[in-house]
């Protein structure tokens, strides 16, 4: 049972990212074996400066490392560094629709924002996470709820790729079929500042970020957009601030929404927003703390980067011999 999932160094980890998918990723680690990856190759399709992409994937694998990931426990390297990412895109998009591609969610929505760079990597995008996927020969991927499609083309491309050369000698199925690993609760948490929009790191504004000072997590808790009326309930519709601001509380305290119902009746906004305020701040404490301390051991990152590439590199090579053989790319 192989777990897989990667993350854009576009940013720093929010609480979105984490409670939608690394928490998740944590929790896998002890169980199973899992390879986790920054996707810089995915980060290309949005402009970026290349002076600072490096010190943006360092400062993502100390931000990993500080909340938990642990290279004893998992893989964990850095996408472009393992060529086979970018060899088997090149392959899957030989037998992906266009058309399947021009309908994703993502795409419609990266080509409003991005009018200007409407590059062919945007379309392009899925292809990559599919091959990302496929190359490891992943069971489950845990991910938030946003990639759900993605995941299902990733499922087609599978698929697909089976029913044409699996009959190829050596027979048999090349991929597996991977499932998307979403969590009832947390798998869509909300804009601080939008409650019906999701919290992105394309939008700064409305996350709020693991690595936030006390500060800085006070202020943003206490100024996030709430409903009309002081009710502390939980309704997703007629209060979706509410509603994001109580999932994040359950996530964190481990306690059930109606207990905190329970506890906040007739409180009134202001009290439950502090009490959020006090529980992240000493939730997210330690995760400050390691970050520093990662960030101080430049050597440990590159050899934690480097340890983790040559382990992803051998089972994404034994992959690539046989996609090569069954495409007639290669004999033996
Ligand atoms: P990325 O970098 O946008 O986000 C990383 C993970 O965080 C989840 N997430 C959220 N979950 C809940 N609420 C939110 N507001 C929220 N925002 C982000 C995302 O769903 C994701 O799981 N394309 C991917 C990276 C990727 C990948 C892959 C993932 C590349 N190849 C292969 C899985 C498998 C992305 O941009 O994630």
């Amino acid at each position: 049972m192989r777990v897989l999932s990667g993350i854009q160094p576009t940013g720093l980890i929010h609480i979105g990212s984490y409670l939608g998918a690394i928490k998740h990723w944590i929790e896998l680690q002890e169980k199973k074996e899992c390879v986790f990856f920054i996707a810089d190759l995915h980060a290309l399709t949005v402009l970026r400066e290349p002076k600072t992409l490096q010190k943006d994937i360092f400062e993502l694998a100390a931000e990993l490392l500080a909340v938990g990931l642990d290279p004893k426990k998992c893989i964990i390297f850095v996408q472009s560094q393992v060529k086979e990412h970018t060899e088997l895109t090149w392959l899957l998009n030989t037998i992906t629709p266009v058309a399947e591609l021009e309908r994703m969610t993502q795409y419609k929505t990266k080509t409003k924002q991005f009018k200007k760079n409407v590059n062919a990597g945007l379309l392009n995008y899925p292809v990559l996470q599919a091959a990302d996927i496929l190359l490891y020969q992943t069971n489950l991927v845990p991910v938030g709820k946003d990639q759900l499609q993605h995941l299902e083309l990733t499922r087609t491309i599978a698929r697909k790729f089976n029913q044409r050369f699996g009959r190829y000698p050596p027979a048999g199925p090349i991929f597996i079929e991977p499932k998307a690993l979403i969590t009832e609760i947390g798998a869509k948490i909300m804009a601080l500042t939008e409650p019906k929009k999701k919290m992105s790191k394309s939008f700064p504004k409305s996350c709020l970020y693991l690595f936030d000072n006390p500060k800085i997590i006070r202020e943003k808790i206490m100024t996030a957009v709430t409903d009309p009326g002081k009710e502390i309930k939980y309704n997703l519709s007629k209060k979706p601030g509410i509603s994001n601001l109580l999932t994040i509380y359950n996530l964190f305290s481990g306690r059930t929404i109606k207990e905190i119902e329970k506890e906040f009746k007739g409180k009134g906004y202001q009290i439950f927003k502090e009490k959020l305020a006090q529980l992240l701040i000493k939730k997210l404490e330690p995760f400050r703390r390691k970050k520093k301390e990662f960030e101080l051991n430049q050597a440990f990152l590159e050899k934690t980067l480097e340890d983790g590439r040559k382990r992803a590199q051998v089972i994404a090579e034994k992959t690539m011999k046989n996609v090569r053989k069954k495409m007639g790319l290669s004999s033996f």
